[in-house]
């Protein structure tokens, strides 16, 4: 969703302001802008187009101090004046990401003092609200911090002001901002890959800190106002890492950078024989010695891998487990457990939903929690009591890919852990080898990348598709069918196989294509009976069938052959051919794959 990204240096910083913001359109957004300081005036170019749009309208502007953004309209269409920075009286300048909650009280306020409002953002009051107080002669850092103590909600901020060339505020309380500590020169941004070219010294920010960031040097001063030291960390994330190298998409990247992923996250955990609780953190094996059940809170394809890992859990390792989605959990009266162990599931450690979920558990009182996420220092992560860094690496194309199936193998480590502890786990060695096996065995579906482009020619003229799945493979279809419409926009809808005479069979006819995972499980023979039922009403069907399930290809039935069989961590190999499919589906039907319309990386907003 927005994205923030502000510079000052004694060069031009309207480049760095555009490179930065380039590289958040992974976020996605519909409108983007930027203001400068220029001979003690603000300059302020917007578009409603993509960053390379901004970039030719502002080839004129130059400042040495500016703030940016990306927006993803939620108060106000996307338009002109709605995207930000927003500005107040040609003074103040802000640009905004989060929610206030209280912006129609505090319009109302500031439109009696007599100012005009020329947005429909909620942003705009606090552009207005800053220069009240800066009007009043207070220092703008003291202006914006009067100001937040009005505000309700979410936030992270870039405010400049016109008559004041060199310092920047910047601010955050519920949504991410960091700081790049540069050698002259100095940065805010929503996340570290906009600042690579620049620096890769970076603070995270925390729950409402405000800083006065000037050329040389800033000054951090954390919720009560008081200064604080917050330490300078280097990323990890390497410039190349955000590259898109030989690929065409960051999509067909990450999908082939799976193999990598999964054992650069398995790297520093199990060693050849053996896991052990510590891998969650310190507390870990205490905390799960008092767990008895498990609650899994997330959003989207996260929370898809959670449900993938109750099977898990249930099987290996005998423990109760329901997952639900955070959007509904944290609206919901339930019964907490005090007992559960709450897992969070994210791969950005930012989706708002999941992080109010998070909150609502331990307001009940459930303070056993587990945090599975993808980036370091992210929001979620610090909340929780335990952690879990999965090591996919940036991701950057909107559909999830690496980040789900890293979390699946994270879930996995968690299922045999708990196992382990409760006394159930017999064949250790015989999982741990198989998840070290588990790279090879993704690099080898991924071999069948030139079939499934073929395939998918058969998809671009449908205008729906219906995916099947039984077991732990039902989640797998559930995932498969969002992939397919997020980015290619084909109605899709999963269905557990065996629900098929429920309702959905009366969908199925010659022009409803009928994809099924079909791993050679227990299921299998019920999986083959529900197919029938789909090719005697005529229905396409593609199954992804492993070796030994003798599904043989006949009129109708399209076969494609999985190499291996995984055991438990089948759900991982199956997900591949489905993302691939996704994926060049949406290469036939031209549509912006790792950018897909209404969609954003980061849902910092409910
Ligand atoms: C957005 C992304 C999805 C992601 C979901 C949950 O919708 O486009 O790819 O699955 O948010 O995000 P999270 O970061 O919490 O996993």
């Amino acid at each position: 969703m927005c994205g923030i990204v502000g510079a000052m240096a004694q060069r031009n910083v309207v480049p760095i302001l555009l490179e930065g913001l380039q590289r958040l359109e992974y976020r996605g957004y519909d409108s983007a802008g930027l203001v400068v300081v220029n001979d003690k005036m603000l300059e302020r170019v917007r578009s409603t187009g993509r960053v390379k749009e901004l970039a030719s309208r502002s080839a004129d502007t130059q400042g040495q101090l500016g703030i940016a953004h990306t927006r993803w309209a939620t108060h106000g269409a996307p338009s002109i004046k709605n995207a930000h920075p927003h500005q107040s009286r040609d003074m103040i300048a802000v640009v905004h990401n989060g929610i206030i909650e209280n912006y129609e009280e505090l319009r109302a306020r500031l439109k009696s003092e007599g100012y005009e409002f020329t947005s429909e953002t909620d942003t705009e009051v606090i552009a207005h609200l800053i220069h009240s107080h800066y009007m009043h002669g207070n220092s703008l850092l003291v202006s914006v911090q009067t100001a937040l103590k009005e505000l309700e909600g979410a936030y992270a901020l870039g405010v400049i002001a016109a008559d004041n060339p060199n310092q920047l505020i910047c601010a955050r309380r519920g949504s991410p901002l960091l700081l790049g500590v540069g050698i002259g020169e100095n940065f805010v941004a929503s996340d570290v890959s906009a600042l690579l070219p620049v620096t890769n010294r970076v603070i995270y920010l925390e729950e409402g800190d405000v800083v006065e960031v000037e050329r040389e040097s800033y000054r951090i001063f954390d919720a009560h106002g008081k200064p604080v030291d917050r330490a300078v960390q280097v990323s990890e994330i390497s410039n190349e890492s955000v590259q898109l190298g030989n690929y065409r998409h960051y999509m067909q990247k990450e999908i082939h950078e799976q193999p990598s992923a999964i054992s650069d996250t398995l790297e520093s955990v199990c060693n050849s024989t053996s896991i052990s609780p510590g891998i969650f953190g310190a507390d870990a094996a205490a905390t799960f010695s008092e767990v008895n059940s498990i609650l899994i809170l997330a959003c989207g394809t996260s929370y898809h891998a959670g449900m993938v890992a109750r099977y898990w859990l249930e099987e290996i390792a005998g423990i109760q487990c329901t997952v639900e989605i955070a959007s509904e959990y944290r609206y919901r009266t339930s019964v907490p457990n005090l007992n559960a162990l709450v897992v969070v599931l994210s791969q950005s450690g930012e989706t708002a939903d999941t992080m109010a979920a998070l909150n609502h558990a331990k307001d009940m009182g459930q303070g056993n929690t587990l945090a599975i996420c993808n980036v370091p220092e992210s929001a979620l992560i610090r909340a929780s009591k335990l952690r879990f860094l999965t090591r996919a690496g940036p991701e950057i194309g909107v559909a999830s890919t690496k980040a789900f199936t890293t979390q699946l193998v994270a879930l996995f480590l968690l299922t045999l852990v708990l196992a382990k502890q409760r006394g159930r786990l017999v064949q250790e060695t015989e999982f741990v080898h198989a998840l070290r096996h588990l790279p090879s065995a993704v690099q080898k579906v991924l071999d069948m990348e030139p079939q499934i482009a073929t395939l998918a020619e058969r998809f671009a003229s449908k205008h729906h598709a219906l995916f099947l799945g039984r077991g732990m493979h039902y989640p797998i279809a559930l995932e498969g069918a969002l992939k397919l419409k997020e980015i290619s926009y084909i109605h899709a809808e999963a269905y557990p196989a065996g629900e098929l005479k429920h309702g959905p069979l009366a969908l199925v006819d010659k022009d409803m294509p009928v994809i099924s995972v079909a791993p050679n499980d227990t299921l299998l023979e019920k999986l083959k009976s529900n197919l029938q039922e789909v090719r005697a009403r005529g229905g396409e069907l593609y199954v992804f069938a492993d070796a030994d399930t003798l599904i043989s290809e006949s009129d109708g039935v399209n076969v494609i052959q999985m190499p291996e069989h995984a055991g438990y961590l089948s759900p991982v190999l199956h997900t591949i051919p489905l993302q691939l499919l996704a994926y060049y589906v949406a290469l036939q039907k031209g549509t912006d794959v790792d950018k897909p319309r209404n969609l954003a990386k980061s849902v910092t907003v409910e």
